[in-house]
């Protein structure tokens, strides 16, 4: 194997795509980022703040008074674990709407490069291949049916206790998927290089084996 390797993963909401990126960062022994979740420490600061998303003044000055980090698994923001508050339903939509901003995005993806450059990792979010770290030695698109992603989100929704209906999950799903892949900076989609996974009916050690197979073979 390369002194270093970078994977990115990226996909739509609910592909399975952070479950599959922290196994693989485990079995090979290397950082996980979970970009998704700087974009929700975001949004769960500027909703905290009560901060309008069209009073781009304030969001600078709260951006640059923000610290994102991730220590042994856990979710930091300015020195504070959150990593349950940024799982809920009304943050998923928040983070949604600010990954769409410019000034959140220029923050994110270059701490993200920076994370990227120092060390071997699993890097997984919408834009990784395309556009975050564009020459990662491995590129992976994940992707599921709608049906699929929304029945899995529902089933993590039901288990921490916030049952939901599954209707209404597969609608926000669908949504966030348009505004994902409609929005105008980065937006979700397949790199030309990545290696695209279609994970409905496959089970998460079976697309997990899938990208460690590829890895090592081409290492
Ligand atoms: O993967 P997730 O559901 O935790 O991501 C939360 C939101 O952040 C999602 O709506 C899309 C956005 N996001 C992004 O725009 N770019 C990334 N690299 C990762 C996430």
């Amino acid at each position: 194997m390369t002194d270093k390797i970078r994977i990115a993963i990226d996909g739509p909401s609910g592909a399975g795509k952070s479950t599959i990126a922290k196994n693989v960062a485990r079995i090979l022994h290397i950082d996980y980022i979970d970009t998704g979740a700087m974009y929700r420490a975001i949004g769960y600061k500027i909703q905290k703040s009560n901060i309008a998303l069209n009073d781009r003044e304030a969001l600078k000055r709260t951006l640059l008074d923000t610290e994102i980090d991730f220590v042994e698994g856990n979710v930091i923001l300015d020195g504070a674990i959150i990593n349950d508050r940024i799982r809920t339903p009304e943050i998923s939509k928040m983070a949604s709407e600010v990954s769409a901003l410019s000034e959140v995005r220029e923050k994110l993806v270059a701490l993200q490069r920076n994370m990227g450059q120092r060390k071997s990792v699993v890097m997984d979010g919408r834009d990784i291949g395309t556009n975050v770290l564009r020459d990662a030695e491995f590129k992976f698109f994940v992707t599921a049916s709608p049906a699929e992603r929304a029945r899995r989100r529902w089933l993590e929704l039901s288990a921490k206790g916030e049952p939901a209906e599954l209707e209404q999950v597969e609608e926000d799903i669908i949504q966030r998927d348009h505004n994902d892949s409609t929005r105008e900076l980065n937006p979700l989609k397949k790199a030309e290089d990545a290696v695209e996974l279609d994970t409905t009916g496959l089970t998460i050690e079976e697309v997990t084996q899938k990208i460690l197979e590829v890895v090592k073979w081409q290492s």
